[in-house]
């Protein structure tokens, strides 16, 4: 049985959630001792080739959960609607629906007050929602850290309260100050997961092909890099490449052999 909602809220205040970002099966099943896999529209970046997350779609979404649900064996799955897919209550509803009936358990979308009224229709309908407050990626011109000024900060701690009082069931904060992500954990009732915003917070999340060293065209300074996958891949390619060319590979370990007898007969018909 895989965690569920009341798992992920039972968990502020007692142990640290743990999230990575999950977009396909192989990988998701290597990932499954955290708590959460994030099927995030940073997928626009690390698996559609894209410069940001603004052309990610529903269908692709979808295509996604549905991968990471096929990987999946403890985690909860929260999956992101993406840009433009909640912009009426009726689409955003709908467009969780579908992500729900893909595999997710819960979706997450980026923004504060001015969306609690979104936020609100979809715990309405039963849908579990993750908020996201600080940078917001679909929308931010420039990712700059968020609360570093005393009025922006105020913004933050209220948009906090005011999505918690809309239903979500978690809220990630991205490159907040680290004083400021604190102060929303300690005053908010449900967890918070940062990623750049600091210890704090109730949990982390990380882009897995971040923390793998697989993505090189970006590092972000909060993405600790726990590995350098690429390197290694390099280096494998480089030796399969080698080993083909220099007829080293495949080599009678890797190969199938028809019966010596039943060979020569065939060489004595085919001459
Ligand atoms: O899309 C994503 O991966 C995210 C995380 C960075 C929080 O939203």
């Amino acid at each position: 049985m895989h965690k569920t909602i009341k798992n992920i809220t039972e968990m502020k205040g007692k142990e640290k959630i743990t999230v990575l970002t999950g977009y396909d099966s192989t990988m998701v099943t290597l990932c499954e001792q955290v708590d959460v896999i994030l099927v995030g529209d940073s997928a626009g970046m690390v698996m559609l080739g894209y410069e940001d997350t603004t052309l990610v779609t529903m269908d692709d979404m979808i295509r996604f959960t549905t991968a990471t649900k096929n990987g999946r064996k403890n985690s909860l799955i929260v999956s992101d609607l993406p840009i433009n897919s909640y912009q009426t209550k009726k689409d955003a509803v709908t467009n969780s629906l579908k992500l729900i009936q893909a595999g997710a358990d819960a979706v997450k979308l980026e923004g504060g007050k001015e969306i609690a009224r979104i936020i609100r229709a979809i715990t309405e309908s039963g849908i579990p929602v993750m908020g996201h407050l600080g940078l917001l990626p679909q929308t931010a011109e420039k990712y700059t850290v968020q609360g570093k000024t005393r009025e922006n900060a105020i913004q933050l701690i209220e948009d906090a309260k005011i999505i918690t009082e809309s239903g979500v069931f978690s809220i990630v904060l991205e490159m907040v100050t680290s004083q400021v992500a604190k102060i929303i954990t300690e005053k908010s009732s449900v967890p918070t997961i940062g990623i750049g915003s600091g210890k704090d917070c109730d949990g982390q999340v990380l882009v897995v092909h971040d923390m793998l060293g697989l993505f090189e065209k970006i590092k972000p300074k909060f993405a600790k890099r726990y590995l350098t996958l690429s390197e290694e891949i390099r280096n494998a390619v480089k030796s399969y490449v080698t080993e083909v060319k220099e007829e080293k590979f495949p080599s009678i370990e890797n190969e199938f052999q028809m019966d010596d007898s039943e060979y020569s007969k065939l060489r004595k018909k085919i001459v």
